[in-house]
């Protein structure tokens, strides 16, 4: 049984270097996707599709645009509780709210309850794949994995390793942590679509020796993801400084332990010193920018500009609870306004390869997802920028694809995501 989706496609073959940059992707005003198995078989204009596919099952999304699944590189699952906390600052909000909060998640019924939620909402805003911490207990991550296989969804996560300046409750130790995480990767990665991200917290909340538990297990796992956290908040740099003098910089402490290379994901990566950002384009490490969580925390402004020109790979995400909007979309919208501050545009046509193909080059996951070519899972979005009152008016003065691309993202709303399909199958419109 084949589908044929139609309505306006776009998807991108590489980052648009400017707004001139059309070859970087391809957008069909009749287009469509023909989906099979829960799997890309072709996209391009309608009436070539369905000639050659006579007697696939038409869904017509027009005059709505459909492009791939949004991506999320770095997001906190136990903290959708924790979301619009009144903090001054990011040690503050951990100690205040979210160490206390994640120590729920002893409590099996609890993360189940929320990983439930957790993969809704992303539905919800369009989301198909993310990178998620899960909490320091290993039943966190089962509950996280078992709710994604329940919807075929690609999710990345692990359970986060921490061993010191944390509550007793919500601490392992390296041992324990290397044990329960190496038993999450033989249970979980590479099974469906999971895909296990080893996940030290930061260098703040784990020992030398926990350290070293991590970067032996990324070593005895080279095909899991690594994800963490670098150069947040003026008051962690220091603080890391302090339980790691003889490290050079808060960089060195990762490299130190084999923990930095083209499968790992840094959170943040705002206050990097020269030398660090070239450490990162060296090893092809990834900077995951989180605006909302940063404005949100008051940590600071990403430096898109000298990271980009610098060679270092970045990507974008909600960094919920921290964030404070579970949409890519909204993400985008401030991420724009971040690079204007410091003098920097980023491109619309450049901002929805960020959401798409970008993060999932991020991921190293660009042969299966991002993009709508003929062969990748069918994670698919439509969006539909008339869904509310005001983005409608606002619609009737725009032209181009470039101009409704910023609507979308400027007035960012999750009316907008018309339909969430994840491996072919329509999972928004199922939701109640
Ligand atoms: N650094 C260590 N843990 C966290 C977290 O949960 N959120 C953010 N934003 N930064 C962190
Ligand atoms: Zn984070």
């Amino acid at each position: 049984m084949s589908t044929l989706l139609r309505g306006r496609t776009l998807t991108f073959h590489r980052r648009p270097i400017n707004g001139e940059d059309h070859r970087a992707y391809s957008y069909h005003t009749d287009g469509a996707v023909l989906i099979e198995d829960g799997k890309i078989i072709a996209h391009g204009p309608f009436d070539a599709l369905t000639m050659a596919h006579p007697n696939a099952e038409i869904i017509d999304h027009r005059p709505n645009l459909i492009v791939p699944g949004f991506i999320d590189p770095h997001i906190h699952y136990p903290q959708m509780q924790v979301v619009g906390s009144y903090a001054g600052s990011l040690l503050e909000w951990l100690n205040r709210y979210t160490f206390i909060e994640e120590q729920r998640f002893t409590d099996e019924a609890h993360a189940e309850r929320i990983a439930d939620l957790f993969m809704n909402e992303l539905i919800r805003y369009g989301t198909t794949t993310a990178v998620a911490f899960c909490s320091v207990h290993a039943n966190s991550a089962d509950a996280f994995f078992t709710a994604a296989a329940k919807r075929n969804m690609a999710m990345a996560g692990g359970k986060v390793m921490m061993d010191r300046e944390a509550p007793d409750a919500l601490t392992d130790t390296a041992q324990s942590s290397y044990d329960d995480t190496k038993a999450l990767i033989e249970r979980w990665h590479g099974k469906g679509r999971a895909t296990y991200a080893i996940t030290p917290r930061f260098a703040i909340t784990s020992t030398p020796e926990q350290l070293e538990a991590a970067g032996t297990l990324a070593r005895e796992h080279p095909t899991c993801l690594i994800q963490s956290h670098l150069s947040e908040n003026d008051g962690e740099i220091a603080r890391v400084a302090e339980l790691y003098p003889e490290d050079e910089d808060y960089t060195a402490v990762y490299e130190r332990f084999g923990l930095f290379n083209d499968r790992a994901l840094y959170g943040h990566c705002i206050h990097l010193k020269p030398r660090e950002r070239a450490a990162m384009a060296e090893a092809g490490a990834v900077a995951v920018s989180c605006p909302t969580s940063n404005l949100f925390l008051g940590s600071g402004l990403f430096p898109h500009k000298v990271l980009q020109e610098e060679g270092v790979r970045i990507g974008y995400a909600t960094d919920i609870g921290g964030g404070t909007s579970y949409s890519m979309l909204r993400t985008m919208d401030v991420g724009y306004k971040v690079a204007q501050l410091q003098g920097d545009r980023m491109h619309p046509l450049q901002t929805f390869f960020a959401m798409t193909l970008g993060n999932a080059q991020a991921l190293g996951m660009e042969a299966k997802i991002g993009t709508l070519d003929a062969g990748s899972d069918a994670d698919i979005v439509v969006l539909n920028a008339s869904a509310m009152p005001a983005s409608a008016l606002k619609m009737e003065r725009v032209e181009t694809l470039e101009e409704e691309l910023f609507l979308l993202q400027t007035l960012a709303d999750n009316r907008m995501i018309t339909e969430t399909y994840v491996a072919g199958v329509p999972l928004k419109s199922a939701l109640s």
